[in-house]
């Protein structure tokens, strides 16, 4: 990857560092990699796969996504000091090709009153500290935190000293969402003229003004040949520039912008429904690309122009996003070929065994639903595949409810870490009869924050999806739990909520 004027847009994509930095999208290690995966199925150029001294969790999942990964690069952010640059290193050690990311902010409000240095020591930190990261590693990228509020002179500065001591990627974050189209435009076209043509200039913009995706497209036109980006947006505060917005963009107005990018299109759909189905956040239906609504026709005049001719109200085909049509693709009969090529085509490259697991999971599911779609496969993949290994599971439960003026009775079976405990309870409904005996054996009472049910597919024979939030101790956790029948669904996606939040505990 070299910054001669080349036309090719640098897809660097930090879901799993910025993007799992947002509220309520933290990951476990088997998920962190199974979107690492995805998105190097989905052809990005680079994954900051997360921030090697923040924690162990990050650094065992830099570890880990390192030695997984076939193609992309993968990166570790680092403040701009010799102990985070290490760490990064070491985290990295396996990766096929790796980058090192640092950073320090260069704006006046952050060196005084967060850094509490003069811009003097920021400058010298900079200089040792990429001169290190050039000592560690072939691939340094350097960041000037808060840089559209920085003064222009000393942000270009900055980057020359950045620049003369190895770093080959130049990234110019707009970390408050503060930037303008034109204005940050022009902030790149200044720099880009006052540096090396064969360093990269990157864009990182935030989007607490809903300018994320104009301010990051403006930047191309302007020179700017990386963008960082996340899927579906998600990120600090109100998130990133989101990777689906800006690959569109670039194709279906590919006359104007001239530019070529790696992503294979039909790859983002599966990407967005696995991290949102990893996080617990649905997609919001009018979302750009991938909401429910985005290739949906209500207007009468809309759906004749549509059936005359897409064109006249599609500017991109659903196929184009891997939007999956609904086809039936497995049931009863499905052997270990169907489900395997269905899986691949979905994105999943499994192991053989695990494609056995699957498999078992889809005939059980085959028994109860006739018809099972792509968006009940990707639900097995995840309870089966990508679960932490479960301190409670869920081994028998019965539920009773009655308009006789009866409470709703749950009778139900645990495993606990290999022992079998049994009780029942009362509610005031199902679910609550349901939880409250999960309480009583888990020994924990957490607040349920949210509670939310989605029917995975169409018709009455759907799989029920749950997603709930609980709280407890003050850490939070998310659980997902999916099941043709839904009081079923929501005790898997509590006990999966319980496993998560024993998980943190134990961690700390
Ligand atoms: O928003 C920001 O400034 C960042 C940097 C660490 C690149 O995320
Ligand atoms: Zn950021």
């Amino acid at each position: 990857m070299s910054g001669e004027n080349n036309n090719r847009i640098i897809i660097f994509d930090t879901t799993l560092r910025d993007g799992e930095q947002s509220p309520g999208a933290t990951m476990n290690l088997s998920e962190k990699i199974l979107m690492a995966r995805q998105l190097d199925v989905l052809g990005v150029d680079i994954i900051e796969a997360g921030f090697a001294a923040s924690s162990p969790g990050d650094f065992e999942a830099i570890t880990s996504i390192s030695r997984e990964v076939e193609n992309a690069v993968i990166c570790s952010l680092s403040r701009a000091s010799i102990k985070d640059i290490d760490r990064s290193a070491e985290a990295l050690r396996h990766a096929k090709k790796s980058r090192i990311h640092t950073f320090i902010a260069t704006s006046p409000l952050h060196m005084q009153y967060k850094l509490e240095m003069t811009p003097d020591e920021v400058l010298r930190h900079i200089e040792e500290a990429v001169s290190h990261a050039s000592k560690c590693a072939a691939d340094v990228e350097f960041s000037c935190e808060d840089s559209s509020r920085s003064d222009l002179d000393f942000m270009v500065q900055a980057c020359q000293i950045a620049v003369a001591n190895g770093a080959k990627t130049i990234n110019i974050p707009d970390t408050v969402g503060y930037a303008q189209p034109a204005e940050h435009a022009a902030r790149i076209a200044y720099l880009k003229e006052r540096i090396s043509q064969d360093v990269i200039i990157s864009i990182h913009c935030h989007n607490d003004l809903g300018l994320a995706v104009a301010n990051t497209l403006a930047c191309f036109q302007a020179g700017a040949r990386q963008a960082e980006t996340t899927i579906c947006g998600i990120g600090e505060r109100a998130g990133n520039a989101a990777l689906e917005e800006i690959i569109m963009a670039l194709t279906v107005r590919k006359h104007l912008y001239q530019l070529e990018h790696n992503i294979k299109t039909e790859q983002i759909y599966p990407a967005a429904r696995t991290l949102s189905r990893i996080i617990g956040h649905t997609i919001a239906r009018n979302k750009p690309i991938v909401g429910a609504n985005a290739f949906a026709h209500e207007a009468g005049i809309h759906q004749a122009g549509v059936l005359k001719k897409a064109e006249t109200y599609e500017i991109m085909t659903p196929a184009s996003i891997g939007l999956p049509s609904n086809a039936i693709v497995l049931g009863k009969h499905s052997g270990k070929n169907a489900v395997k090529t269905k899986l691949e085509a979905l994105g999943y490259n499994l192991e053989s065994e695990q494609i056995d697991l699957v498999l078992a999971a889809v005939k059980r599911l085959a028994d109860v639903k006739k018809e099972i779609y792509d968006e009940d496969l990707e639900a097995l993949v995840l309870e089966e595949i990508y679960r932490i290994p479960d301190k409670y599971a869920l081994v028998h439960l019965g539920v009773q409810t009655s308009d006789s003026g009866l409470p709703p009775t749950a009778v139900l079976v645990l495993d606990i870490n290999g022992k079998r405990v049994q009780h029942a309870g009362f509610g005031v409904g199902p679910i609550d009869a349901v939880f409250k005996a999960i309480d009583k054996v888990s020994g924990h009472s957490p607040t349920l924050e949210q509670f939310s049910v989605n029917a995975i597919t169409g018709g009455t024979d759907a799989q029920g999806e749950v997603t709930v939030r609980i709280s407890e101790n003050n850490r939070s956790s998310i659980g997902r739990g999916s099941h043709p029948d839904i009081i079923n669904a929501g005790a898997r996606a509590y006990l999966n909520a319980l496993n998560r939040l024993s998980k943190k505990e134990e961690e700390n």
